[in-house]
């Protein structure tokens, strides 16, 4: 037991400070905040532990083959995750092995680090491992038991995830790329004027933030923003992030302790306010779209218009309607910008990268003209980049868990009913046998994949789970249905951001990539930085 967790150094406790000291690069793994924390924790750690070694016995009955941590009674292991858990998972699986498991509060998790079992379970095993757990504060405070994401695996999921498709399968993006496009050039425009052609410094977040937006906004209900100050950009945004803060695979304890949601705790009431807002601002939107259709006013096809048509025949109510709308702007809207910020938060560092991009890009697009989707396939260092960002900057380093739905019993080791079951994409992304090339797993190599063609949809369905480029979309049966849109997303922002601009670090500046916002998903601390005009005739291709 006391391995687990060895006696601390003086660890800065606060809202971003790890567990884990020091332990970015996944080396250092000494806990310490529980340790630290005055004489009531250790009453309370005295006072529990009878209990807790009952609780050992007990557990032991129930999941006795799959190893894993000790954890306080009540609490479990929570303690030790609330701050970058993905850091303490991933010493947990160097300790216990690819697959182990964990306790919090009443609920057993099993976490997966190997790529070959994740697609054992996941994918051969789907019919067992595609459950959600009904999670107290996202599933059934904040979406009220409704929104593909967080449904069982049930007849309601089936229909949502079947309406949802309608608008993510390659069909559907295909028609709606010139959005895409036109969004993705609106915002390289955007920065261009605001950063004054590069003389003064800015922050790309919003700009990514809006661009991803309104191509939801486009998806889901047929209209856009037409700049940042639009109060639609304000309040998507921040319902965004608020959810983003409140929901985490592990990280309320509320989720877990079933007395804790008798009671009106704080983050019962953001919950709640969450749900009603959501409601208010996404419903209302449906309601316009309703209105518009009844006045016999001509209304762009649009996730809402599909809805309302199908309404009667898939029995949806407004809450269904609203929820699943939530879901694609939830789903679909930081989760994109997440990564075109990571790669603006990271790409100054790496001014040599830059320059063999853009050389390849002058290569093969020259500077009168924007890259293009079609042109992806010969930008083989361009695609390399984004999926080297992706792999060292997954905004969701836990995924969306999944649930055993029986008992379940892999390799000799008994996944029991319920079990919640979670991706361990940090330790699978920063796997030394995979990426040994050139060393250091934690390093940014985009020539990691400069052999690699695939987009990351495809990637997904190769047969060999070690050959595909990282997991930042999930796995299985509730695999994320909007990489499609998302990629392509992606890839127009940012293909256009490294043909327009030289992106330039500010030396009295610097950028913490270590730091991040957000429980569920992540995104980089804010910073600012220069976007250059690479050449004279930028602007002119732009249209300013
Ligand atoms: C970089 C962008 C994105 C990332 C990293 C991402 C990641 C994920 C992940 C990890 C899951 C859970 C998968 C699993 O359970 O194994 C998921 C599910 C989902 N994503 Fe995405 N996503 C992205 C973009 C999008 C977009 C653009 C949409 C469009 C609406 C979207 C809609 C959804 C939906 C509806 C689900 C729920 C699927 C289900 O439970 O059946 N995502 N996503």
């Amino acid at each position: 037991m006391a391995s687990d967790y060895a006696l601390p150094g003086s660890v800065n406790v606060s809202r971003h400070t790890s567990f884990w000291e020091n332990n970015h690069d996944g080396t250092n793994s000494i806990p310490s905040q529980l340790l630290s924390g005055g004489s009531e924790i250790w009453i309370f750690i005295i006072v529990t532990l009878t209990a807790s070694v009952l609780l050992c016995f007990s557990r032991s009955k129930t999941n006795d083959t799959l190893k894993g941590p000790w954890g306080f009674p009540i609490l479990g292991s929570f303690p030790f995750l609330t701050h970058y858990p993905e850091m303490t998972l991933d010493y947990w699986a160097r300790k216990y092995g690819p697959l182990y498991s964990l306790r919090l509060g009443n609920q057993i998790f099993a976490i997966v680090s190997d790529p070959s079992i994740a697609k054992d379970l996941f994918v051969t095993n789907g019919a067992v491992f595609s459950d959600r757990k009904e999670m107290f504060v996202k599933s059934q405070t904040v979406f009220a038991g409704r929104g593909v994401t967080a449904t069982p695996y049930n007849d309601r999921w089936r229909k949502h995830r079947r309406i949802a498709n309608i608008w993510l399968c390659q069909k559907a993006v295909d028609s709606y790329t010139k959005t895409l496009d036109f969004e993705a050039t609106d915002m390289i425009k955007a920065l261009y004027m605001d950063s004054k052609g590069g003389a003064c410094h800015i922050n790309p977040q919003t700009y990514a933030g809006r661009c991803s937006l309104n191509n939801m906004l486009t998806i889901t209900f047929g209209f856009r923003t037409d700049s940042i100050h639009h109060p639609m950009v304000k309040e998507a945004l921040r319902l965004s992030r608020e959810f983003m803060n409140t929901t985490g695979p592990m990280s309320n304890l509320i989720d877990f302790v079933p007395l804790l949601q008798k009671l009106p705790t704080p983050l019962k009431l953001r919950g709640q306010a969450l749900h009603r807002d959501l409601v208010a601002t996404y419903g209302g939107l449906i309601k316009d779209v309703q209105r518009k259709l009844l006045a016999g006013v001509a209304v762009d096809d649009c996730l809402a218009k599909t809805m309302i048509e199908l309404k009667e025949e898939e029995e949806l109510d407004d809450v269904d309607m609203a929820i699943l709308a939530s879901a694609f702007m939830i789903g679909g809207v930081e989760t994109t910008a997440s990564i075109m910020q990571w790669f603006s938060a990271l790409i100054p560092a790496y001014p040599e990268v830059q320059k063999r991009a853009q050389e390849e890009l002058d290569r093969v697009v020259g500077r009168h003209r924007l890259p293009t989707v079609e042109d992806e396939e010969n930008l083989p260092y361009c695609h390399a980049i984004i999926k080297e960002v992706e792999r060292c900057h997954n905004p969701f380093w836990l995924g969306t868990p999944h649930v055993a739905s029986e008992d379940f019993v892999y390799e000799g080791k008994l996944i029991s009913k319920g079990t919640v079951v979670v991706l361990n994409t940090w330790t699978m992304h920063h796997d030394k046998k995979r990426w040994s090339n050139p060393d250091n797993p934690s390093e940014f190599n985009p020539d990691r994949y400069i052999d690699d063609p695939t987009l990351s949809s495809t990637s997904a369905n190769l047969s060999d789970p070690f050959a595909r480029d990282h997991w930042m979309f999930g796995a299985g049966r509730r695999i994320c249905p909007g990489m499609m849109v998302a990629e392509r997303e992606i890839w127009l922002t940012i293909a256009r951001m490294l043909w327009a601009f030289e992106m330039i670090q500010i030396p009295e500046k610097p950028i913490d990539l270590k730091e991040y916002d957000g429980l569920s998903g992540r995104s980089p601390v804010p910073f600012e930085i220069q976007l250059k005009p690479r050449f004279e005739g930028v602007e002119k291709v732009l249209q300013l």
